[in-house]
C-alpha cells in the first residue's frame, strides 16, 4: 500500500520535493526550532493543514500524520464543499464561480537558517493555479506566507476573495487582542474571546490605513493572553493598505484564521499571465505567553525586516511642535543651535517649508509643490544645511509625497494624476487629495521629489515621510473600466517608489508618519528606519501607546519624542521617551536651567543605554493595562546589562505598591543596580544584588505618588 502510495504522489509531483529523509512522504512539514506546521497532501490529491504548535521532538510521530486522514483544508476554495470562509473566491472567464484546487507538486529549501517551501496547487477544470509559501526563519521562530494567483484562461479572471494565509485551530477557546483606537488614540488593546461565527478586524482606509486599528492581533488558545504562560499566537500582515483578518469559529468549536489585503471594493481583475501575489502574513506561536513572541519578532525584525534593522538611531530635535507653520530662517537657526546645545544628533525640519504660489503655511495649500518657500526661507534649504553643519547635527526634512491640496500648482496642472470621482463633490481629509500611485507617472513624480531634493541638497541625512490622508472619493483616473483594482496597484506603484529609493539611497534612514501612527506594518517598515507611533505623545497616554506597538516591534522602530503635551515633569516625559528612539519636539529655549541641565544629561545617559534599550530583550513586567503602575525592561543579550523603566500612573489612595520582579537577567550574576536619569544634583549609590534575587523579590521601584517615574541601570560585575 506503501509503496502504491508514494507511486502516485510521486506521480503527482511530490518526488520533486527534497525534504528532510526522516519526513514521510505524503507529508510537508513546516518548521523553526520551536514551532512545526505539518501538511498532508491527501489520497485526494487535497492538502490539509494536520498540525501547527509547538515543536514535535521525535520525528518517528510524524508517521501518525501522515497514516491519518483528519486535518483540514490548508487553502479552502469558495464554491465547493466548504461552508465557512473560503481564502479564495474566483469568477472565471466563463462565469463558473468555483474552483477545486490539488496538490501538484512542492519544493523546499534550506538557506542560512530560513526554510522556504513553496506549494504548487491546480484546479482539474480550469488553467488555474494557486502557489503558496512559507519561509521559516528557524532562530527566530516567525512563519512567512503568502500566496501567488496565476491563470491561463483567456480572459480575465476576477479574484474576489485572494487570502494571503489560512491557518486552522482545534482547541477548547480563543481569546484575541486587537489593537483600535484613532488619531491620538492608537493601539489601544482590547480582548475578547471569540465564539460561534465570525470576528472581522479590518479596514478600508486606502492610505493612512491604519487610523483606526493595526494589522496585527494577539491570539490566546485555550486561555486569554498572558505575558509568561500559555500558548499565543502573534501575527501581522505585511501590507501598506486596506487588511483584515477573518477570525470564524465554526460549529464544532474550530477556529479558522484567514489573512489578508481586504478584498472589499478590490476584487482584482487577473488577466492571463499575470501573476498575483498577496502580501505576507507573519506570525509566531509561542508556548510562554506574549513575552517571547514579542522578543522574537524583535529579533526577527532587527535581522530581516526593519530598514537598517542592526544598526544604530539618530536622536533629533523635531520642530513641529515648537513651531508649526510658524517659522523663519532665523528661528530655525535658532532651534538648530538648540539642538546641538541638547547633544542630540540631528535636527528635523517638518511641515511647512515649501510652496509658493500657494505658500505651505496652514494645512489647506502647497502640498504638492516641492520647492522651498522663498519669503520664508531665502536661503533655501541650503542655509539650513549649512546652519546645521556649523552646529555639528545632521539635517532631516519632513515630506509628504503622495499628496496635494487642490490649491497648488501640481493640482492646476495634473487633476488626472489625482484620486477623485469625476462626477460628484469632492470630500476631503484635512483639505488634501491622493496621488494615484497606481498610475506609472505618479510614481515617477513622487520619486523624483525624493531623488531631486536629495540630489540638489546632498546634505539631508534623513526623511520623515507623512500621509495624512486616507482614500477618499475612490476613482483613479487611470485604472479606467478596472476601478476595482485601484486599491492594490495603488500600494503597489507605492512600493515601486520606495524600491526605488531604497535602490539609490539605500543607506538613507526615515521615519514612516501617518498623521501619527496611521501606517505601521511591517512591510513600510522594510523600507523605513522608524516610525511615528502617534500624534499623541502625552507621556501618560504614550505609556499605553508604546506599550502597545511592543508586542510587535522593536523599540528602535518606535519614535518617542519628548514634547509639552501633558503637565507632567521632565523627568518624566524624557523617561517616557527613553523607552523608544528618542527624540525632542520641544521649546528648548523656554527650558530653567535645571531642565535644561537635565535634558542634556538625559541625552548622555541615552547614548550610554541604547545598545540596551534599541537592540537588547524586552521584557514587560507590570502592564499598565492592569492598575496605576507600569514596567518594562530591556536585558542585553549577554545578559549582562539591563535598564529598567517604571512608571507610577494615578495611584489611588491606600494602593498597595509592590516590587517589581525583574525577568531575563542571569541569576548566577551579580548586578550593580544604579538609578539614572536623575535632576542635576541628584545621585544614586550603586546597590549589588543577585540575578535570582532579583527576579524572584524584586526591586521596590513604585511609589504612591501620582506621575513620577524612575530608570534604574543594571551592571553585571
Ligand atoms: C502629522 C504628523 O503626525 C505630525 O508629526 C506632523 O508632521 C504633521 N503631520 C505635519 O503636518
Amino acid at each position: 500500500m506503501k509503496k502504491l502510495l508514494m507511486a502516485g504522489l510521486m506521480a503527482m509531483g511530490i518526488g520533486t520535493t527534497c525534504r528532510a529523509a526522516e519526513t514521510p512522504d505524503n507529508l510537508i512539514r513546516i518548521g523553526t526550532e520551536r514551532t512545526d506546521l505539518i501538511l498532508r497532501v491527501g489520497d485526494d490529491h487535497r492538502l490539509r493543514q494536520t498540525y501547527l504548535g509547538p515543536k514535535l521532538m521525535n520525528d518517528v510521530d510524524l508517521e501518525h500524520f501522515a497514516r491519518s486522514g483528519g486535518g483540514f483544508e490548508a487553502y479552502v476554495t469558495y464554491g465547493m464543499e466548504d461552508y465557512f470562509e473560503s481564502a479564495i473566491r474566483v469568477l472565471h472567464a466563463d462565469g463558473n464561480p468555483s474552483l477545486l484546487l490539488t496538490y501538484k507538486e512542492s519544493d523546499q529549501q534550506e538557506n542560512d537558517s530560513v526554510q522556504t517551501t513553496r506549494i504548487v496547487m491546480q484546479d482539474e477544470k480550469y488553467p488555474f493555479e494557486v502557489r503558496l509559501f512559507y519561509q521559516a526563519y528557524k532562530h527566530e521562530n516567525i512563519i512567512r506566507m503568502w500566496t501567488e494567483i496565476e491563470h491561463a484562461e483567456k480572459r480575465p479572471v476576477t479574484l474576489y476573495n485572494y487570502a494571503s494565509s489560512m491557518l486552522h485551530f482545534s482547541r477548547n477557546g480563543y481569546w484575541m487582542t486587537e489593537f483600535s483606537g484613532d488619531w491620538a488614540r492608537e493601539v489601544n488593546m482590547s480582548e475578547q474571546q471569540l465564539n460561534f461565527g465570525k470576528k472581522v478586524v479590518d479596514t478600508k482606509l486606502g492610505s493612512r490605513a491604519n487610523m483606526h486599528v493595526s494589522p496585527f492581533f494577539l491570539l490566546g488558545l485555550d486561555a486569554p493572553v498572558a505575558e509568561t504562560t500559555g500558548d499565543v499566537v502573534v501575527g501581522t500582515l505585511a501590507w501598506t493598505g486596506n487588511f483584515r483578518f477573518t477570525f470564524e469559529v465554526d460549529n464544532v468549536n474550530n477556529l479558522r484564521l484567514v489573512s489578508g489585503a481586504n478584498p472589499v471594493g478590490a476584487e482584482y481583475v487577473l488577466p492571463k499571465g499575470e501573476v498575483f501575489r498577496t502580501p505576507e502574513f507573519i506570525f509566531t506561536y509561542s508556548t510562554a505567553g506574549a513575552g517571547p513572541a514579542s522578543r522574537d519578532f524583535h529579533d526577527w525584525a532587527r535581522r530581516y525586516q526593519l530598514k537598517n534593522g542592526a544598526g544604530d538611531r539618530m536622536t533629533l530635535l523635531n520642530n513641529w511642535e515648537a513651531t508649526y507653520f510658524d517659522f523663519d530662517e532665523a528661528k530655525l537657526e535658532k532651534i538648530i543651535a538648540d539642538a546641538a546645545d541638547l547633544g542630540v544628533d540631528m535636527f528635523l525640519l517638518d511641515d511647512g517649508w515649501f510652496g509658493n504660489k500657494y505658500p505651505r503655511s496652514s494645512d489647506n495649500a502647497g502640498l504638492g509643490d516641492w520647492d522651498v518657500t522663498a519669503t520664508k526661507l531665502p536661503g533655501g534649504i541650503g542655509a539650513l544645511t549649512d546652519a546645521a553643519k556649523r552646529e555639528g547635527v545632521k539635517f532631516g526634512l519632513w515630506i509628504e509625497p503622495e499628496m496635494v491640496n487642490p490649491k497648488s500648482e501640481l493640482y492646476e496642472k495634473h487633476k488626472d494624476w489625482v484620486i477623485q470621482l469625476p462626477n460628484r463633490d469632492t470630500y476631503y481629509f484635512r483639505n488634501q487629495l491622493v496621488l494615484d500611485l497606481s498610475n506609472p507617472e505618479v510614481q515617477d513624480y513622487v520619486f523624483g521629489i525624493v531623488d531631486r531634493l536629495l540630489t540638489e541638497y546632498p546634505q539631508i541625512a534623513y526623511f520623515k515621510w507623512d500621509c495624512n490622508s486616507p482614500i477618499t472619493n475612490i476613482y483613479s483616473p487611470y485604472q479606467e473600466d478596472k476601478q476595482s483594482n485601484l486599491y492594490v496597484d495603488h500600494v503597489r506603484g507605492l512600493y515601486r517608489v520606495l524600491d526605488r529609493i531604497a535602490e539609490k539611497y539605500p543607506a538613507l534612514p526615515m521615519m514612516l508618519c501617518s498623521g501619527g501612527g496611521g501606517r505601521t506594518d511591517y512591510k513600510a517598515l522594510k523600507y523605513f528606519t522608524e516610525f511615528w507611533p502617534s500624534d499623541n505623545t502625552d507621556p501618560l497616554e504614550r505609556i499605553y501607546i508604546q506599550w502597545g506597538y511592543s508586542y510587535l516591534f522593536p523599540s528602535k522602530a518606535v519614535a518617542a519624542h519628548v514634547t509639552s503635551w501633558g503637565r507632567q515633569s521632565l523627568k518624566f516625559r524624557v523617561d517616557v521617551a527613553m523607552m523608544g528612539k528618542l527624540g525632542f519636539d520641544i521649546r528648548v529655549n523656554e527650558l530653567s536651567q535645571s531642565d535644561r541641565e537635565f535634558a542634556q544629561s538625559a541625552v548622555a545617559n541615552y547614548n550610554r543605554l541604547k545598545p540596551v534599550i534599541l537592540d537588547g530583550d524586552l521584557y514587560r513586567l507590570v502592564s499598565p493595562y492592569s492598575g496605576e503602575h507600569a514596567s518594562l525592561m530591556y536585558a542585553s543579550k549577554e545578559q549582562d546589562r539591563a535598564v529598567v523603566f517604571a512608571f507610577n500612573l494615578n495611584p489611588r489612595y491606600a494602593e498597595p505598591v509592590r516590587n517589581v520582579r525583574l525577568q531575563g537577567l542571569d541569576p548566577q550574576r551579580i548586578y550593580t543596580v544604579r538609578e539614572t536619569n536623575l535632576m542635576p544634583g541628584a545621585h544614586s549609590d550603586g546597590k549589588r544584588f543577585s540575578g535570582d534575587y532579583l527576579m524572584k523579590v524584586g526591586l521596590p521601584l513604585f511609589s504612591a505618588s501620582h506621575l513620577t517615574s524612575t530608570i534604574v541601570e543594571l551592571t553585571a560585575e
